[in-house]
């Protein structure tokens, strides 16, 4: 039948334009994220895995949780004299693309024997 088989192909490329869609935007985010992360670098490093005694590792960590700290950083109800700081000069947009990059850092662990 070449009706169906018409029909066939037409949904096949009517799906992979719909996935191209939904995977577009978040491979963007990521894209962005990790550009943004170089302010952070220096001392989360771009990998998340911390460069300076005193800051934390944000690799993996929940996506939510960052954003949430930065959020808390921003409006002040969370203080530190560096984080404050930085914090105040990100956008909603910035706090997303950079929560989105370090959260999607896959990390695994060793315990100790
Ligand atoms: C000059 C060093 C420095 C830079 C640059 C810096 N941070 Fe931090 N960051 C810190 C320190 C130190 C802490 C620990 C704060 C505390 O003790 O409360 C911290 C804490 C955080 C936390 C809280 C983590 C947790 O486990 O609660 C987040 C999230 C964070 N930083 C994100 C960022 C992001 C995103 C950037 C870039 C936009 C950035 N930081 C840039 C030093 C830095």
């Amino acid at each position: 039948m070449p009706i169906a088989g018409y029909d066939r192909q037409r949904f096949r490329r009517y799906a992979l334009l719909a996935l191209l869609c939904l995977a577009w935007p978040a491979q963007a985010d990521l894209a962005e994220g990790k550009a943004r992360a170089k302010m952070c670098a220096a001392c989360h490093g771009i990998d998340g895995l911390s460069k300076v005694a005193d800051a934390p590792n944000l690799a993996g960590n929940g996506e939510l949780y960052l954003s949430r700290q930065l959020q808390a950083f921003r409006s002040g109800e969370r203080k530190h004299p560096q984080m404050s700081v930085i914090a105040a000069g990100l956008s909603e947009q910035d706090i997303a693309a950079v929560a989105a990059w370090y959260s999607a850092i896959k990390v695994s662990v060793e315990l100790p024997e």
